[in-house]
């Protein structure tokens, strides 16, 4: 009932909103089957992200990476976006100004149709070559791990480990759209996550409008202007 009335509320906000920023987190793509990191049996609950999200475990065992990165990729090739992502493709199209943000790598926003996503992380369907740097997108299933490049080098995938820069410019494009925004949306992170999780607290020293959506309360969730609990796939098509 609580939720409902703050839905309610939230949905006037965003109907007055010309301009909205979005920034998502492994939570918009749980309900697809793609589990998250921090939360009920998250990769970082079970695994080391030192090992298997960092370039020097990257250097200390390309293989052990690589078994990691493409069994990620097999189950998110297997999944579809649900009605969360698909509910950000609807929003996109209402709105003057749109900016979408995410952590994930998994493409699950390109697939489901939004344009223009700008993302944070990388993109587990593009690999570089350690040598000549080419990047290229492959979804193949690759049987030998780590795979090559045709130049004989070895591949990576083009995802942001820790330690590692943010594509260029990405952080400094995403900061001036949730700046200048109207609204901004907050789904499915952990708000753990620097600089991702940065920009919510200059969404709120901006007097943006920040609408939280998540099952759990974060860090940030008693400053937010909405705090929407409950799963993205139910919550994002209801505040619609
Ligand atoms: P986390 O695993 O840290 O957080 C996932 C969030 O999603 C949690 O707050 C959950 O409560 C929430 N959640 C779970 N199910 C949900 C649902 N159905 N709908 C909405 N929310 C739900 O994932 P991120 O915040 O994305 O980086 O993590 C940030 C970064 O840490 C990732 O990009 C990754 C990871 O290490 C790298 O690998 C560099």
């Amino acid at each position: 009932m609580l939720v409902t009335t703050q839905i309610q509320q939230a949905r006037k906000v965003l109907l007055h909103a010309r301009s909205i920023a979005v920034l998502t987190g492994a939570g918009v793509s749980a309900e697809s089957g793609i589990p998250t990191f921090r939360t009920n049996g998250g990769y970082w609950q079970t695994h080391r992200f030192e090992d298997l999200a960092t370039p020097e475990g990257f250097a200390r065992n390309p293989k052990l990476v690589w078994e990691f990165y493409e069994e990620r990729r097999r189950a998110m090739a297997a999944a579809k976006p649900n009605a969360g992502h698909l509910a950000l493709v609807e929003l996109e199209k209402r709105v003057r100004t749109f900016t979408l943000v995410t952590q994930n790598i998994d493409g699950l926003h390109d697939a489901a149709g939004s344009r223009n996503v700008n993302k944070l992380h990388g993109d587990i369907w593009i690999v570089r070559c350690l040598d000549c740097g080419k990047e290229r997108e492959d979804r193949t299933k690759f049987e030998i791990l780590p795979p090559k490049c045709e130049c004989g080098g070895m591949l990576r995938p083009a995802v942001v480990w820790f330690g590692e820069m943010l594509p260029e410019g990405s952080i400094e494009r995403a900061t001036g759209a949730v700046a200048r925004a109207d609204v901004f949306l907050v789904v499915g992170t952990s708000a753990r996550v620097f600089p991702a999780a940065g920009l919510i607290p200059i969404a709120i020293a901006a007097k943006v409008k920040v609408i939280e959506i998540n099952p759990e309360v974060t860090d940030f969730s008693s400053e937010v202007d909405f705090m929407l609990k409950g799963p993205s796939a139910e919550i994002l098509p209801a505040l619609l």
